[in-house]
């Protein structure tokens, strides 16, 4: 492996004898590889034609053919007059060929460990076919469930997003500031998109966000804080206007929050097409303004369109753009070629034929079954679950026997494989007789018909119904969030039949689910399980395991409510959910708490908490404090449950959150089990933005620790930072 010196000295080197355009090139990434010109621009040179004039860098690869990779790799390598290799990009969001849940679900687990494992597993996979860079993780914070990328994510808060944000970069990056880059194992990875991209209004996909500074910084920054403090390779810039200008053209964004209050040194990636765009926004006239605005505001690759290649060699002739502007940004993208290890061995990361061995090997699908199960969260049980051994199920809806449970953004070739929930549960021995009855919209033929019959002669009925795979995702944003009708018409004809109702969701986001809240014996959101999803479906079902899964984010009761989160800020006039006050912060005709709360899950255990005591009533600003609870499983069977610490700060300068998660920890406990766990607080914890600069304030803050965001039933605690 190459020192960093080593490195810069190398890269110092090769800088000295590129031509202007040279430069430039290593600054375009390619929109595909079948793409037979850039961006499908039909003025620009074929693909091949533009790698072996030294005009493309990077490129975008969706075929994972390590063969097709070769074949380009060896065009930059032996037909470019450097022989830069090109570096292939891929977004691999949670899973390459072995498919974990989405990571909206993979975020219910609350287990930051598992989910570097399962990354770690899908940068493995990645390599066999000739990727070396995943755009992701996704880390927006999404509060709007209308917006289909919240299935892309970590939900709606910041502690969480941050911590799964480390995890997943240590995960594809193989450990601290990109230690196992160069491995040809791990990948290099893109936090993505800076910043504010999940606050698009209405929930409508590219569209416009209006955000405070402080909240910018205190609830946008802090998982991509986390992710660079990481190591990450790159960072990419979001599609929207932040403060009246879109971040890839935004100096602000790029230069102010990102390299000077993050500290970020790697590269910077437009978005898909993002320069481009600077035109539509209305920042840019053409093209050439386009390129002139994103690479002074320090964009060092321009994704999918060709604007950098045409324009920048005039901009930089006529001093328009600073030529050490184009320097910093090669000298970036080479050091991490240099990184990647592909200066070395171009072909580090292809291996034809060798594949089979390594996609869903046996431990990649344990990994998968493993996270997949703590990512369905149980939403009500009023005894339904687990099924009773052997009993005879009816298993219907449009889920019970799909294959469409990978999610968005996947591009497995092993979709077949992927495991029904019928397959589940017939290999754990119940009699299933199953019928779809509908599609995701559209009835069956006599299906509901067909379903009654199943359901009269069960024990209990499976339902299971949800989204399909393009419903979330990009460019998949929801005005009405429920469950589809010909699905819900099912759902009453099942209800009506008096059966037990146990009702599985598959679905890319929180809907409104009030209806099965009332109506189902028991409730189980399964988000999209991946690969393994009917063993871990079934798994669960069976009460072979526990459920665990804490929601990461808030399930509204009615579309009208949302945004609806848990860390909200505190109202002048706040209503206490019970009196008929009229001039209080309500609505008339609903209530302001939404169906199921933020860290809210069920288990088939019961847990209890007592002793909850902090290390002292008192913090100085180089203290951190301690606070220990009993969390006792009072129940015969083993499970697992969620600690979660929050804080309140009473008064500040600025008002702040009710609420904050500030630490939390899974807790593994068999029947009867006691144990005493710790979490902590540290003055970092309490700092906040207050709009101009960050701010650490003395004085009294709350704190809770609970099972979920919701009340608790045990005293607060409160200590004075000095
Ligand atoms: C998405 C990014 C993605 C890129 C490349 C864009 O449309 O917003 O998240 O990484 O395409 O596929």
């Amino acid at each position: 492996m190459r020192t960093p010196e080593e490195i810069d000295r190398l890269v110092e080197e090769l800088l000295s004898r590129m031509t202007l355009e040279e430069k430039i090139g290593q600054m375009v990434q390619s929109a595909g590889l079948d793409t037979a010109a850039i961006g499908g621009d039909l003025d620009a040179a074929p693909l091949e034609e533009e790698i072996a004039n030294g005009r493309v860098g990077t490129a975008i690869y969706i075929q994972a053919d390590a063969k097709l990779a070769r074949r380009l790799q060896s065009i930059a390598v032996e037909k470019s007059r450097l022989g830069i290799p090109l570096i292939f990009c891929q977004d691999v969001i949670h899973g390459f060929q072995t498919v974990f849940p989405i990571p909206l679900g993979w975020s219910c687990s609350f287990d930051p460990e598992l989910v570097r494992r399962a990354v770690e597993i899908s940068a493995k996979e990645a390599t066999r076919a000739g990727v070396m860079l995943a755009f992701s993780p996704m880390l927006d914070i999404a509060r709007d469930p209308r917006w289909g990328r919240v299935s892309e994510g970590a939900g709606e808060d910041p502690c969480l997003d941050a911590r799964l944000a480390r995890a997943q970069v240590m995960g594809y990056q193989g450990g601290e500031d990109g230690a196992g880059l160069g491995d040809g194992e791990h990948v290099a990875c893109c936090l993505k998109h800076f910043v504010g991209y999940g606050a698009a209004e209405g929930g409508r996909d590219y569209n416009t966000v209006e955000i405070s500074p402080s909240t910018l910084h205190n609830v946008y920054l802090p998982p991509f804080k986390a992710g660079v403090d990481a190591g990450a390779a790159m960072v990419m810039p979001s599609f929207n206007l932040v403060d009246g200008v879109s971040s890839a053209a935004s100096p602000y964004v790029l230069q102010t929050l990102l390299r000077q209050e993050l500290g970020f040194d790697g590269v910077i990636v437009s978005d898909y097409a993002a320069v481009v765009e600077t035109i539509a926004h209305g920042l840019a006239q053409d093209g050439r303004e386009a390129a002139l605005r994103c690479a002074n505001a320090g964009l060092d690759i321009e994704m999918a369109t060709d604007l950098f290649n045409r324009e920048l060699p005039r901009l930089v002739m006529e001093g328009k753009v600073p030529e050490a502007i184009i320097d910093g940004a090669v000298r970036r993208i080479l050091a991490l070629k240099y990184r990647l290890g592909i200066m070395d061995d171009p072909y580090l990361y292809m291996h034809e034929g060798e594949e089979k061995a390594v996609y869903l090997a046996p431990e990649h699908l344990e990994t998968a079954r493993c996270l997949a199960r703590e990512s369905c969260v149980l939403l009500k049980n009023d005894g339904a679950l687990p099924l009773k051994e052997g009993a005879k199920i009816a298993l219907v809806g449009p889920c019970a026997d799909s294959k469409d449970q990978l999610g968005p953004w996947q591009f497995s070739a092993f979709k077949e494989r992927t495991v029904t929930l019928r397959q589940g549960l017939e290999e754990r021995g119940y009699a299933v007789s199953c019928e779809p009855a509908t599609t995701i919209f559209e009835p069956l033929e006599g299906g509901v018909a067909r379903a009654v019959a199943l359901a009269r002669d069960c024990d209990a009925i499976v339902l299971a119904v949800g989204e399909d795979m393009t419903m979330s995702g990009e460019a998949a944003s929801r005005q009405n969030i429920v469950i589809p009708e010909a699905q819900m018409a099912l759902a009453e004809a099942m209800r009506a039949t008096g059966k037990p109702l146990v009702t599985v969701v598959t679905c890319g986001r929180p809907l409104l689910l009030d209806w099965f809240e009332r109506h189902s014996n028991a409730l189980l959101c399964g988000w999209f399980p991946g690969t393994e999803a009917g063993h871990a479906l079934a798994d669960l079902l069976s009460g072979d395991h526990n459920p665990s899964g804490r929601l990461s984010i808030s399930f509204p009761r009615h579309a009208g409510q949302i945004p609806v989160y848990y860390n909200h800020m505190p109202t002048g006039r706040p209503w206490n959910g019970i009196s008929d006050e009229k001039f209080v912060s309500r609505y008339l005709d609903g209530p302001n708490d939404p169906l199921y709360p933020f860290g809210y899950g069920l288990s088939y255990s019961s847990f209890k908490l007592a002793e909850v005591s902090l290390s002292s009533g008192r913090m100085t600003r180089e203290d951190t404090l301690a606070v220990t609870a009993k969390v006792r499983n009072t129940s015969s069977v083993p499970g697992a449950t969620v600690l979660q610490l929050y804080v309140h700060d009473v008064a500040a300068r600025v008002s702040r959150p009710v609420k904050e998660l500030k630490d939390f920890v899974r807790v593994d406990l068999d029947a009867h089990q006691e144990r005493t766990v710790t979490l902590h607080i540290a003055p970092e914890d309490l700092r906040f933005h207050d709009g101009r600069d960050w701010v650490l304030v003395s004085g009294r803050f709350e704190v809770f620790v609970w099972f979920s965001s919701a009340d608790c039933d045990l005293e607060k605690l409160e200590f004075t930072l000095e």
